[in-house]
Formats: C-alpha cells, sequence, structure tokens
C-alpha cells in the first residue's frame, strides 16, 4: 500500500513507524493515525491517515518507551488511549519483532510462599516483569474475573480457592509471552502436569485441577481485557493492595537489583529467613517523590542526590515486612548499608550479596522502628493514590 501522508523521509535517525487507532467518542468513530516514535530523543508525531494533515507535531513525550511500542498493545498518548494496530514499516516490524506480547501472570493463593522461586524462573525465562502487585481478592472481585467460567461446576470451588489468600498479580513482557508463560506453567490441572511436564510452575508447585499454583492470559486479547482488570489504565483502582500497617517494617528492592533480575531471590530470602511479606508492589519512582521518601537522610548521608537518582532509575519494589520485632531484624537482615563493610562483616547479608555500591546496595530498608510505618504508609497509602 502507497501511504499518502507527507512524513519526514528515513534518515539516519532511528524512527519506528506504527498504525494505531483511537477510538473517537465524540463523533462514535474509529480514527487512524500515523504514529511515529523517534528513539534518540523519545519524541512523538502524528498524521491522520484519512486526511493526509499532521495531527500531533513532533514533540518530546517522557511516558512513552520503545518497550511501549508493539503490535497489540495500547499506550497513552498525552491522555489519548491508541491501540497499535500494525507496523507501519518492514523496518519497525523487524526492529521491534511482531513478537512482543504482554500477558497477565498469577500466582494463586497455594503457591503464594513459593512466589520467590516463581520469580526466579520468569526472570530466567527471559520475561520481564514489567507490573506486580499483591492483593486480596473480594469475592465481586474473583467472580468478575473468572466471568466466563461461571457455569462451570468448578466454579464454587475456584472463586473460594481464589479468595482464600493473597494473589501476586504481574505484567510480563516478551517475545510470544502469552505462549511463553503458558509453557512455563505447563497443563492447567497440576497431576497432569506433574505426569506430562514435571518442570512444569503447576507440576512443582500446584496441588489439583483448582489450586494449579498459576494463572496466566490464553490470548493476547484475554491478555489485554485481564491486565486492564489488576493494572486499570483507563480509570478505576484495581484490586487493593494488601498492607496491614502494623508491626511493619519498609524494603524496597532497588532498581539495579530489579533490573539485574534479583527481585525473585531476594524476596525468596525474605521468606525462607522468616519474614511475612504482607504487600508487595512495584513503583516507577518520580523525581519529588524520591525527595518526599528520602527527606531524612538530606544534608545528612553524603550520597542523599545518587539516591534520588538510584530510586528513580528503573521499576522498584516495595514491600511491608511484618514480623515480632521486624525494624530491627530485618535491618540486620540486610546487614550494614555498605555493601562493601558488609561483605567484610556480614557477608550472609542481602547487601553483602547483591550490592555493588553504597547506593546501588541491593535494598532500602527502613532505618528507626518509628519509620518503618510511615515508610510503608508512603509507598502503599500515598503513592498508590
Ligand atoms: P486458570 O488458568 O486460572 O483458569 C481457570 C481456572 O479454573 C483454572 O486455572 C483452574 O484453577 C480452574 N479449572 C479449570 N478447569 C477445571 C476443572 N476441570 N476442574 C476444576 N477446576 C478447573
Amino acid at each position: 500500500m502507497r501511504r499518502q501522508v507527507n512524513w519526514t523521509p528515513y534518515s539516519d535517525e532511528d524512527r519506528c513507524a506504527f498504525v494505531a487507532e483511537w477510538y473517537d467518542p465524540n463523533a462514535a468513530l474509529l480514527r487512524r493515525y500515523q504514529l511515529l516514535y523517534y528513539t534518540k530523543d523519545g519524541s512523538v508525531e502524528m498524521f491522520d491517515m484519512k486526511s493526509n494533515r499532521v495531527f500531533l507535531k513532533r514533540t518530546k513525550y517522557e511516558d512513552l518507551h520503545v518497550e511501549d511500542l508493539f503490535v497489540g498493545n495500547k499506550i497513552n498518548v498525552f491522555s489519548r488511549q491508541l491501540q497499535l494496530i500494525e507496523y507501519a514499516d518492514q523496518y519497525t516490524a523487524r526492529k521491534l519483532g511482531s513478537k512482543k506480547e504482554k500477558t497477565l501472570a498469577v500466582i494463586k493463593p497455594d503457591a503464594f510462599a513459593k512466589m520467590g522461586a516463581i520469580i526466579e524462573l520468569i526472570l530466567s525465562a527471559d520475561l520481564t516483569i514489567t507490573k506486580m502487585k499483591m492483593v486480596l481478592l473480594t469475592r465481586k472481585e474473583a467472580v468478575d474475573f473468572y466471568l466466563e467460567h461461571q457455569t462451570k461446576t468448578f466454579f464454587n470451588d475456584l472463586i473460594n480457592f481464589m479468595i482464600s489468600g493473597p494473589v501476586i498479580a504481574m505484567e510480563l513482557l516478551g517475545d510470544e509471552a502469552v505462549c511463553a508463560w503458558r509453557r512455563l506453567m505447563g497443563p492447567t490441572n497440576s497431576a497432569t502436569a506433574r505426569s506430562e511436564e514435571p518442570n512444569s510452575l503447576r507440576a512443582k508447585f500446584g496441588t489439583d485441577g483448582t489450586k494449579n499454583a498459576t494463572h496466566g492470559s490464553d490470548s493476547v486479547a484475554s491478555a489485554a481485557r485481564e491486565l486492564e482488570f489488576f493494572f486499570p489504565t483507563s480509570g478505576g483502582r484495581g484490586p487493593s493492595n494488601t498492607a496491614k500497617y502494623s508491626d511493619c517494617t519498609c524494603c524496597i528492592i532497588k532498581p539495579h537489583a530489579v533490573s539485574a533480575k534479583c527481585t525473585g531471590t531476594i524476596i525468596r530470602e525474605i521468606m525462607d529467613a522468616g519474614f511475612e511479606i504482607s504487600a508487595l508492589q512495584m513503583f516507577k519512582i518520580e523525581i519529588a517523590n524520591a525527595e518526599e521518601f528520602y527527606e531524612v537522610y538530606k544534608g545528612v548521608v553524603a550520597e542523599y542526590s545518587d539516591m534520588l537518582v538510584e530510586l528513580c532509575a528503573g521499576p522498584c519494589i516495595a514491600m511491608e515486612i511484618r514480623g515480632e520485632d521486624a525494624p530491627k531484624r530485618f535491618r540486620e537482615f540486610c546487614g550494614p548499608s555498605d555493601p562493601e563493610i558488609a561483605r567484610h562483616l556480614r557477608p550472609k547479608t542481602l547487601r553483602a550479596r547483591y550490592g555493588k555500591s553504597k547506593v546501588r546496595n541491593a535494598v532500602h530498608c527502613s532505618d528507626l522502628p518509628e519509620d518503618g510505618l510511615l515508610e510503608v504508609q508512603y509507598f502503599f497509602k500515598i503513592l498508590e493514590n
């Protein structure tokens, strides 16, 4: 097809091109745009394909990232939700691959205690966790989520099971993520999984047909709907977090440790040490929030500015940690804040093993017992809202 739109011809600048659709509620029309994304400066440009006119002049738009750009994905450009319909040229199709997908993964109540090991397996299968939240579903939420099964004989058992304890919902991104995650999970029935796919997650961590450790979307279309349920992008809040705000301390897996794929291992070690993880959520922190959160360290710690930069460097994972004397015991478990010192004095601690430097020291943990609750509230009450 010849395109009549007069966009900038290829230069040596790296540029991706898509056909995107937007539903215009006023005209009750699906409008089509040519969307160009310039990777060098993160700018976007749009052309109306019907009128051949510029719709959006090339503008920097920091909320859009190249990882968001693949066919089937919904993106937000200046508050307008666009569906990426197709790659508009072969260069983009080749470069970004038509295989990138998102899917919903849920760790169910029976496998909750094994979430660390399951996350380790997800990350070693080259799937990226782009959203994550611990929730305890209400009956209504569980019914809404599994509505397509409401006529099945196992429906009541399924609902009772799904509300029997917290679950971990995750958005996974990767090549053919829907299939890749389903392959990793194995057959629906855990007994069948044990005989047919003994290395699968359901074989290792599930019990039977209903208590089967994990859930995964069955298609790209279901994934979009199911992700919207847990992580709404167009209004609504989704299921609430599980923070209890008592006897707690706060732990944050820092962005460098998340990007080094240490999330699963750190969670596993925290749980193995007997701490309760009573809330958990992935956050992308803005600099203003980092300043607020680290306010007590301003003028006190020499690395303050670098700490802000690190906390905003990518997604981090905030957790409410509970247990007897949690603030003190958990701080000891994390080890001295400088990983070099930790490696000499307390080589088994989290910071000794996963820390890189004073700033990139794997985890933040609350310093004083009274800060624990305040920090948990900052993430799970203030930032979440
Ligand atoms: P999930 O992948 O979450 O999707 C629907 C769920 O229903 C499924 O995992 C199981 O937990 C449950 N389920 C599916 N089939 C059966 C069955 N035949 N008997 C009991 N439970 C089932």
